[in-house]
């Protein structure tokens, strides 16, 4: 079967996640357009395999063997990644799925937009952030989106509100769908001096409580209701337990970081570890927020 041209085989993905783990996929599309989009989907529709998405791979999990199946990277220097203010909504501003997030904190910030200082430190894509709702104790990205527009996996468009979106903490109804853009409102008269104060004592803050120095997917584990995963797993002696190149974070017991080397198989069961140690202490049975690729596809489940 000819290849689209956006197509590549056989691409390793550890490259493409911060944890730097993972196999290759068969075939990897980076479309720059809607046109090697439609056309990356209708490949995958021959080919009878369900596509995943890709953004920054920061919060995923790839298996060691890779995927068997097209994952889909939206071009980061395509009209999938422009920013724009929109004309009509002083408000108002249009964003790609696949811009980096911390670049938009950062441009917006400069524009005297306020509100996505609280996201400062987050890395990833905008698509990717939106999908998971990423944000900290003070917000999330999810409140700021009034509408997005997206595509099914049969390459039908649609724009969805807000509403439709389903924004909860940590999850959304993007899941299963391409996002293409977002429109996004954000208070206008700020005062951008102000802002980067904000975003820099964000970053710090982050900088203090998490291991940004090394490779790792953020948060392992969803926050259960009332409580803090890292409290509960650092009172159960998690830091500093290690399988092979995965270690628990000394800095921040729900960060595994990987040392050198470390592959997706130790991490999943340091997981394992880690979830098992804190239902036996505290009979609180702690949720992945990192997704995880297998072979065929994407869950959060760990076993
Ligand atoms: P990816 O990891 O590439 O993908 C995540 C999910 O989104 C996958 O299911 C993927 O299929 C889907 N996806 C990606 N793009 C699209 C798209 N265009 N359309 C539909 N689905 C898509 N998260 C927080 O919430 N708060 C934090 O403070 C935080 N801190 C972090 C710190 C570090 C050091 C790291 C490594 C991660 C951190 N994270 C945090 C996790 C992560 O950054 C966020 O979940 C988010 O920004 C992921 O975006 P991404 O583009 O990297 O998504
Ligand atoms: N704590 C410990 N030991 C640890 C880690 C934390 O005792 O090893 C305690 C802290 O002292 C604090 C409490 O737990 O009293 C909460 O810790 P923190 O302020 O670090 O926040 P968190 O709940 O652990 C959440 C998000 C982070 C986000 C921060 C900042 C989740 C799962 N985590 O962490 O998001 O950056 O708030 O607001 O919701 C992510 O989702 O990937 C992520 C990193």
């Amino acid at each position: 079967m000819n290849l689209p041209s956006s197509v590549r085989e056989q691409v390793g993905l550890a490259g493409f996640t911060t944890f730097r783990i993972g196999g290759p996929a068969r075939w990897l599309a980076e479309p720059g357009n809607r046109d090697e989009l439609a056309e990356a989907l209708a490949f995958a529709g021959r080919l009878g395999v369900g596509p995943l998405i890709l953004g920054g791979g920061s919060n995923l999990l790839v298996a060691d063997a890779g995927v068997e199946t097209l994952v889909i990277r939206l071009g980061p220097d395509s009209e999938f990644a422009r920013v724009r203010r929109d004309m009509a909504d002083p408000a108002g501003w249009r964003v790609g799925a696949a811009a980096g997030l911390p670049g938009l904190v950062g441009e917006t910030g400069r524009a005297g937009a306020d509100g996505l200082a609280v996201l400062a430190g987050i890395p990833g894509t905008v698509g990717g952030a939106a999908r998971m709702n990423a944000g900290g104790a003070d917000g999330a990205i999810g409140q700021h989106i009034v509408s997005a527009r997206v595509m099914d996996m049969d390459g039908n468009e649609t724009s969805l509100p807000a509403a439709e979106l389903g924004f909860v903490y940590r999850d959304s109804r993007l899941a299963g769908r391409i996002a293409l853009d977002f429109t996004l409102r954000l208070p206008p008269n700020g005062e951008p001096a102000e802002i980067a104060r904000r975003i820099g004592e964000y970053r710090a803050r982050k900088a203090r409580s998490q291991p940004l120095d090394l490779p790792s997917a953020g948060c392992v584990f969803k926050n259960p209701s009332g409580d803090s995963a890292g409290r509960l797993l650092d009172a159960a002696g998690c830091k500093g337990w290690r399988r092979g190149g995965a270690e628990v974070s000394q800095r921040h017991a729900n960060f595994i970081v990987n040392r050198g080397g470390a592959s997706a198989a130790e991490v999943v069961e340091l997981i394992r570890t880690m979830r098992d140690a804190v239902e036996q202490r505290f009979g609180v049975v702690l949720e992945p927020e990192v997704r995880i690729w297998s072979q065929t596809g994407e869950h959060h489940g760990i076993a």
